[in-house]
């Protein structure tokens, strides 16, 4: 028996063949002329197959007149030219077995819409949906182009590890990694005896692949990193998850404009990618989700992406008279009323914000000649606000060591960083993309929880 998904027996090419499909009922219809219509969704593609049970199968009555939603079943038959609207094709049935039922008392997914909320407590069956199947497909497609991106150019795929010592974004929002037992922390005085603990350290989940890629970017010349990245912030906003992907290239030899050309031409390839790969998928976003998210797409693949220092952008908002909620001034850091202001309202464009006030970025950024600034750059697009943050790394030992202390970083845990800047040290660049960010950006969705498959925010870790 000839296997087949049911995005192959959509296509009007496989009219004529025999085959079976296997998968999950969407809905069935009886007609008065004693035969059923089943729809077939397998996860293959957004469509269902039509599927003609006659009444002549054996187990028709028994079992076909009893399948509802949520059943599973194979289906062999003959796929056919079809008569119905918005298919091509469909398939008569000569066998179908069901191997699991569907109790509609119990099964939560009937016909009506359910809201995304109620959506996120059924995280097991969600994948079932129309929205859910369409965001795993679009999140594979954009997984895949970004690889494809940075393996056309030369770029090697580094692995950096999960479980680090040090605090990439000096933040201080990280999950500990320990094997204490909690009710008996072993002291050493007041404070604890990290000695007694598995890494010997103190020891986290990381933030950023960043410091490890630099090791390896300063060797091989441009690698990227694709990994799980952990942040304990207590934020529970649309555009914040605990555990979230990060694509993190990084670049020797690049300063910040290369890494600027580099972030603008990737976007557009993921977003270019996502428009021809599924086109299906972003029309039932289109049509359900966010009537733009086409036409945002295409403009941002079609645009230039405006270029601004942060201190031409803050007199941007100054003279556009705008009040927002919290008024900025120079040195404090953009909010995201105020980044999307920019992309939104003023440019209505991706907006690259770069030379941010050196007091508000990570100690590895480079400093500028005007001593105020360091060379960062934040890609602005509108609905999610940043979707990259990245810059040019300090590759001078002396200011490096300077900002450190200014940051109040214990060299002694970063020797290993400073001695990329002791040996051979070179002008280097990378930025960091959040996956879920993209994904939101490409769907339109409205909460970043339901753009991953098991979201992770503060008091959310079932499934
Ligand atoms: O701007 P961030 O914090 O930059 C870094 O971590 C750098 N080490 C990257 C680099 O230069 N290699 O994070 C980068 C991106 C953000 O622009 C955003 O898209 C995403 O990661 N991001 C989050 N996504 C979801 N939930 C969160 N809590 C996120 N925090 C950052
Ligand atoms: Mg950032």
């Amino acid at each position: 028996m000839d296997i087949a998904s049911v995005a192959e027996v959509r296509r009007p090419e496989c009219i004529g063949r025999h085959v079976c499909i296997r998968g999950w009922i969407r809905s069935r219809r009886d007609s008065k002329g004693g035969f059923s219509f089943l729809e077939v969704n397998d996860g293959s593609c957004f469509g269902n197959i039509q599927v003609i049970a006659d009444g002549q199968l054996p187990n028709y009555e028994s079992e076909v007149k009893q399948l509802t939603a949520g059943c599973s079943v194979s289906v062999e038959g003959t796929v056919k030219e079809s008569g119905g609207k918005g298919q091509a094709t469909e398939i008569a049935a000569t066998a179908i077995v069901v191997h699991g039922w569907a109790d509609p008392e119990g099964y939560p997914l009937q016909k009506k819409q359910h809201s995304f909320e109620k959506l996120r407590e059924w995280a097991h069956l969600r994948p079932r949906t129309n929205t859910f199947g369409a965001m795993a497909r679009v999140r594979n497609c954009i997984t895949r182009s970004i690889h494809q991106f940075f393996q056309e150019q030369g770029f090697l795929y580094v692995h950096t590890p999960i479980i680090t010592a040090s605090d990439c974004e000096g933040a201080g929002a990280m999950f500990k990694v320990t094997t204490f037992d909690l009710d008996r922390i072993p002291k050493q005085a007041d404070s604890v005896d990290y000695s007694q603990d598995f890494f010997d350290r103190p020891a986290y989940l990381t933030v950023s692949g960043q410091l490890n890629a630099e090791i390896f970017a300063c060797a091989l010349g441009k690698v990227y990193t694709f990994g799980p990245t952990f942040r304990a912030e207590n934020s529970n906003t649309s555009r914040h998850l605990s555990e979230f992907w990060m694509i993190e290239p990084e670049m020797a030899f690049f300063d910040l404009n290369d890494n600027m050309d580099l972030a603008e031409s990737f976007l557009k390839r993921i977003f270019r990618d996502a428009l021809t790969q599924c086109p299906d998928d972003m029309q039932f976003f289109q049509e359900r989700i966010d009537d733009t998210a086409i036409s945002t797409l295409q403009k941002v693949v079609d645009s230039d992406f405006v270029r601004i220092s942060y201190t031409e952008a803050l007199e941007v908002m100054d003279r556009s008279r705008r009040t927002f909620e919290f008024p900025i001034t120079w040195g404090s850091d953009l909010q995201s009323e105020h980044e999307r202001f920019l992309t939104e309202e003023e440019f209505k464009a991706p907006v690259i914000v770069y030379d941010y006030p050196r007091s508000i970025k990570p100690f590895y950024m480079r400093v500028n000649d005007d001593e105020r600034t360091v060379r960062a750059m934040d890609v602005l697009v509108p609905k999610v606000g940043e979707i990259i943050g990245g810059s040019q790394r300090e590759e001078r030992l002396e200011v490096l060591e300077t900002r450190m202390a200014e940051q109040h970083l214990d060299p002694k845990g970063y020797w290993w960083y400073l001695d990329l800047r002791r040996f051979g040290t070179v002008p280097h660049s990378g930025f960091g993309l959040g996956l879920e960010r993209v994904v939101q950006f490409v769907s339109g969705m409205a909460n970043i929880r339901d753009v991953i498959p098991f979201p992770r925010a503060p008091g959310l870790a079932e499934f």
